[in-house]
């Protein structure tokens, strides 16, 4: 079978940048805090004329013109998000009718943070099996539109932001070597939005609630976070044959610059082989490992025939790492 491997990425970024200083408006919090807490300095948020699907477009185009490829090339197009343009259609169509991607099938997949990791997990068997040759895997939220900014203990911490990867079969020495996928539905109400689905509906009393909001109880969530993502690192490492010391680059997903800490120093990875934007972008969820990834491929930091560990939790929860090389 032959390997996948990443031909191209590319990302996109709201303008308007939401300081520290900008929330100490809005809530009761501090710079000081926010900074010590989760090492956030700054998001990026949506123009109230983008939404996750254009965002999304552009981050796509620039991909594919990294890759060589036009939209017209790809079968397939993955989209990982939890704040879709609108519950119904998947926020995929709205990409693909963008991209003018008119030859491929496309669809939404609900796996939160780590959404990018299962999106390049299911992209790799689809090339693999011969069933799909170019596969878009785009990772994006506008999660401002979901936040409660009367909430401080979510609020600080989520920005909104797009990236993808552009994958076909795998060009040598680049290549997916391993990959895994877990979830733990037991954890589901450690990171949810409670009402505005088919459980909840909508109505009067669910918007004055906020149950449209997202809630999450920070203390769990870190204690999970810690486990599972040095965990699904080993577990791939193991997978591919190799061990800490011969990976070049780590990208764990971007919560809270002390997960990545903890886990940096129990997987025993130097910090300069660690990538870290947190403080510029907070967590994106989604997007967050691929914007990670286009920033280290377009400033070099990646070399060809690096070998690149990414690892990722979200809310489910769920969980996943991929070990390539470039
Ligand atoms: N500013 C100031 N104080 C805040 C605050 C804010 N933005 N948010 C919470 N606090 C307060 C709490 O109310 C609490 O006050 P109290 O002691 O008077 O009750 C205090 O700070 C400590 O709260 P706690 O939740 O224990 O803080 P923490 O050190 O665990 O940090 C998180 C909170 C959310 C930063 C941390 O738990 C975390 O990052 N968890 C993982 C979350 C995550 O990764 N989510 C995304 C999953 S993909």
């Amino acid at each position: 079978m032959t390997r996948s491997s990443i031909w191209g990425t590319g990302r996109s970024l709201p303008e308007r940048v939401i300081t520290n200083a900008d929330m100490e408006k809005l809530v009761d919090t501090s710079d000081e805090w926010i900074t010590t807490r989760t090492g956030i300095k700054e998001r990026r948020q949506a123009a109230p004329n983008q939404s996750t699907s254009t965002l999304s477009i552009d981050a796509s185009r620039r991909a594919l013109e990294m890759a060589g490829l036009h939209a017209k090339d790809l079968d397939l197009i993955i989209c990982s998000t939890i704040s879709p343009d609108q519950p119904l259609p998947s926020t995929a169509a709205f990409i693909q009718r963008g991209l003018g991607a008119s030859a491929c099938c496309s669809f939404d997949l609900a796996a939160a943070c780590s959404g990018f990791l299962f999106g390049l997990t299911v992209a790799d068997q689809f090339i693999k099996t011969g069933q799909a040759r170019h596969v878009l895997v785009v990772g994006t939220e506008l999660l401002s539109r979901y936040l409660d900014y009367n909430d401080r203990a979510t609020c600080v911490i989520f920005g909104d932001g797009s990236a993808a990867g552009v994958l076909g079969p795998a060009r040598e020495p680049a290549g997916i070597l391993a990959a895994e996928m877990h979830t733990e539905g037991a954890f589901a109400d450690h990171l949810f939005i409670p009402a505005g689905g088919a459980a909840r509906p909508a109505s009067c009393e669910t918007v004055r609630e906020g149950g449209h909001y997202i809630k999450m109880r920070g203390n769990e969530l870190f204690k999970v976070a810690v486990r599972s993502l040095e965990e699904v690192s080993r577990r791939v490492l193991e997978k591919a044959g190799v061990t800490t010391d011969q990976i070049d680059l780590f990208i764990p997903h971007q919560a809270n610059q002390r997960i990545t800490d903890a886990v940096r120093e129990r997987l025993d990875v130097p910090e300069e082989k660690v990538y870290s934007n947190i403080a510029r972008v907070g967590n994106t969820s989604s997007a967050s490992i691929p914007i990670c990834l286009d920033e280290c491929v377009r400033s070099g930091r990646v070399k060809k025939g690096d070998l690149i560990l990414m690892a990722a939790f979200g809310a489910g929860v769920t969980w996943g790492g991929v070990l390539m090389r470039w």
